[in-house]
């Protein structure tokens, strides 16, 4: 997907831009509008926008460029009306004036004058957990103005008040509060409005989110810690829907729990498939005929496979999903001139890995410096004066290359322009745990338009439109440039990746464990929830147990699966509905290796009852380059 927003969005989040990441069984619908007080003069940014997302899909869009909200989903055309929309394009432009007249009085009550731009945002929305029945039930609301990047003005949705954390917005708040009838729509719109919308749009987008695709099977057989006993696994994972059936038999009879049978739960892959692994420790000199047994009815696959007579030990790894993976990128983004808004730099350079940046140079600052305390204190002092050189000559490169750019579109200077660049690789873990090169990115990007990229698999620019074709004819020329990306993404790349990884993982964070019950439907039972949260990094076993025994999904058991926190660690849950009587004899088992914690914990030392919610879901991310030196465009 790359429409013009792909890029754009890329600095939206330095503004304020905090959504959520799906993550289980939490979904939500959000709003964002975005007024600036005069043209930007940027194409793709325009004076007013305003966009719905669906947890973290745009769903519908308006500009005031275009003057037309319009779906951005097949299903959000199909299921809804044309009037929908002509009544969202009155809304919207309706909307359009309010944030002009707006701005206007911001402006003025701050006492400044117009010439900077100034960026008035609002977002609001409603966050729904998903319930037995599958209908979405609302678990908190948000409704929050922005100023030029701060947080200005926000509807404190449980005591139905507006919280003002700046000076210049406690006018806004006392003349808010003092409209009772405001007030209770804002919070009727968030708790019932919003909430019947995020259940009709998930169900919308539901029955088209994906194909039913078939789960790839894996038969594994592991040493184990005794000697005398191996660890056979079977693997299920990419299937979807998520009902699915597997049975590890011996000799044709279904194994189960009381046979030492451990299973993962069905449990979310990163891309809306599932997983599930389901393991046995048997003796080595066990002649039986193990076969691993799955049937996913959506997709019609029943297979039954089986484990070699003579148990090989595969080489497959089996830990979690079946492999990880993990990505280095940078992002560079330069403006023609200065854009006036605070938080926007003429030029900034961040590195990412993964969802975290890493490192962050802007022109205002003029240094390169660490954002992760392993970077600070694994990288030498002149990891960071040669980065710091790097970047300062990036940004005379690039200054060079608009003006360059500017020129052969025969553009002046009344306008702003920007010119992004995004290059770095993709690793799969390996067996070895190192990490194997996947896929490389190297892409420039003009005005919020693909400009030019290039292909990895066979060596050459592409230009995305035809004011890249001489770039992309230079380019293409000087062989020398072109096996010198090739070679970057391939091994430097991956060089830099392997080793940022495993200084990551000297980065840790133990898991805070909670178990509490809370009441059912049903008078006699309850549900147990076995939570850990704030662990970094992410491989954590948790086990709930009766009597010893591992509970799994034939019990009833369901997991959230590790989803991220918005602070760089992670959290998971496991439920289970229990009989109210025999809450003593369950206990919760949490293993994290990589901070050392084991912890053993059951009901009852005052934990009964206490659902610290869930954590925010993860920031948006936010995504910098190499010296290739003779590469001007
Ligand atoms: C707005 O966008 C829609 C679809 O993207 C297009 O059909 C329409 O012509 C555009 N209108 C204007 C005024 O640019
Ligand atoms: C506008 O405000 C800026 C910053 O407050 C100030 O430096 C500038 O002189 C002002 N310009 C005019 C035309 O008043
Ligand atoms: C789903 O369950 C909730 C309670 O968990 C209930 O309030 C709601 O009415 C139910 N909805 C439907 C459509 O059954
Ligand atoms: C699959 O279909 C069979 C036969 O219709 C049914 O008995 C079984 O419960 C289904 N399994 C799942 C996981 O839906
Ligand atoms: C196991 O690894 C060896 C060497 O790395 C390889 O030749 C073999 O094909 C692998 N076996 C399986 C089942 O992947
Ligand atoms: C700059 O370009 C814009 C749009 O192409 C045009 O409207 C404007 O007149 C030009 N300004 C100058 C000073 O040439
Ligand atoms: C790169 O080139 C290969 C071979 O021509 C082609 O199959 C692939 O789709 C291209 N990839 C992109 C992203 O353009
Ligand atoms: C109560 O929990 C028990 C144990 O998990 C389960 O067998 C039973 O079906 C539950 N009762 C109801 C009414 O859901
Ligand atoms: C926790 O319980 C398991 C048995 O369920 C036991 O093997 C383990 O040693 C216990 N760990 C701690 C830290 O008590």
């Amino acid at each position: 997907m790359n429409q013009p927003t792909t890029w754009i969005f890329l600095f939206l989040p330095l503004l304020w831009l905090n959504l959520q990441t799906t993550g289980g069984e939490i979904h939500s619908l959000r709003y964002i509008y975005t007024a600036f007080s005069k043209p930007v003069g940027l194409e793709g940014l325009h004076e007013f926008t305003a966009m719905g997302l669906l947890d973290n899909r745009m769903i519908d869009y308006f500009d005031s460029d275009n003057q037309t909200k319009v779906p951005k989903q097949d299903w959000m055309k199909e299921r809804l009306p044309d009037d929908y929309w002509e009544k969202g394009t009155q809304s919207r432009k309706s909307k359009q004036q309010w944030f002009k007249v707006n701005i206007e009085i911001l402006m003025k009550r701050m006492e400044q004058n117009d010439t900077n731009n100034h960026v008035l945002q609002w977002m609001h929305g409603c966050e729904g957990e998903t319930q037995p029945n599958d209908t979405l039930k609302f678990k908190s609301g948000m409704d929050k103005y922005s100023y030029d990047g701060d947080d200005f003005l926000s509807f404190d949705d449980a005591n139905s008040v507006w919280v003002a954390p700046i000076t210049a917005a406690v006018l806004t708040k006392t003349k808010w509060d003092g409209v009772q009838v405001l007030k209770e729509y804002t919070k009727g719109y968030l708790e019932n409005e919003c909430m019947d919308w995020l259940n009709k749009f998930k169900n919308y987008g539901e029955k088209q989110l994906r194909e039913a695709s078939p789960p790839e099977v894996f038969l594994f057989a592991k040493e184990t810690k005794i000697e005398t006993n191996i660890m056979l696994t079977c693997l299920a994972t990419g299937f979807y829907p998520k009902d699915i059936t597997m049975n590890i038999k011996r000799n044709g009879r279904v194994l189960t729990v009381e046979d030492g049978l451990e299973s993962s739960g069905v449990r979310p892959n990163d891309d809306d498939t599932h997983q599930i692994r389901k393991s046995v420790e048997i003796l080595r000199s066990d002649s039986s005929t193990y076969t691993c047994q799955i049937i996913h009815n959506a997709t019609g696959v029943d297979v039954e496979n089986v484990w070699a007579s003579d148990r090989s030990l595969s080489n497959g790894s089996d830990s979690g999903v079946s492999s990880e993976i993990h990505s280095l990128r940078y992002i560079y983004t330069a403006f023609s001139k200065p854009v006036g808004l605070e938080g926007l730099h003429e030029f900034t350079a961040m590195g990412l890995l993964d969802d975290r940046m890493i490192d962050y140079f802007d022109s205002d600052h003029q240094v390169k410096v660490p954002k992760q305390d392993w970077m600070k204190e694994r990288l030498p002092d002149d990891y960071w004066e040669k980065g710091t050189q790097s970047r300062k000559s990036k940004q005379q490169w690039f200054k060079v290359n608009m003006e360059i750019l500017m020129k052969r579109m025969r553009q002046n200077d009344s306008d702003v322009h920007v010119l992004q660049w995004m290059h770095g690789c993709e690793g799969e873990t390996q067996p070895d745990d190192t990490l194997k090169f996947k896929r490389g990115i190297d892409r420039y990007g003009y005005d919020g338009n693909d400009f030019l990229y290039f292909n990895d698999t066979n060596s050459v620019w592409v230009a995305a439109v035809p004011a890249a074709e001489p770039s992309k004819r230079k380019w293409d020329g000087v062989q020398v440039l072109i096996e010198y990306t090739k070679g970057y993404l391939e091994n430097e790349c991956m060089d830099w990746l392997n080793k940022f990884v495993e200084y990551g993982k000297t980065d840790k964070s133990s898991p805070e464990v909670y178990m509490f019950v809370k009441d059912t439907n049903t008078e006699t039972n309850v549900t147990l929830t076995c939570m850990a949260t704030g662990f970094y990094p992410k491989d954590i076993t948790l086990q709930i147990k009766k009597n010893g025994r591992v509970i799994t999904e034939e019990d009833g058991l369901v997991s959230t699966g590790v989803r991220p926190n918005n602070d760089d660690t992670y959290q998971t849950r496991d439920s289970v509905e229990i009989l109210r009587n025999q809450m003593s004899a369950f206990t919760c088992e949490v293993i994290h290796s990589a901070s050392g914690v084991h912890i053993n914990r059951s009901l009852g030392h005052g934990d009964t009852a206490i659902d610290p919610g869930n954590q925010d879901p993860s920031p948006e991310k936010e995504v910098a380059l190499h010296d290739n030196g003779e590469d001007t465009v």
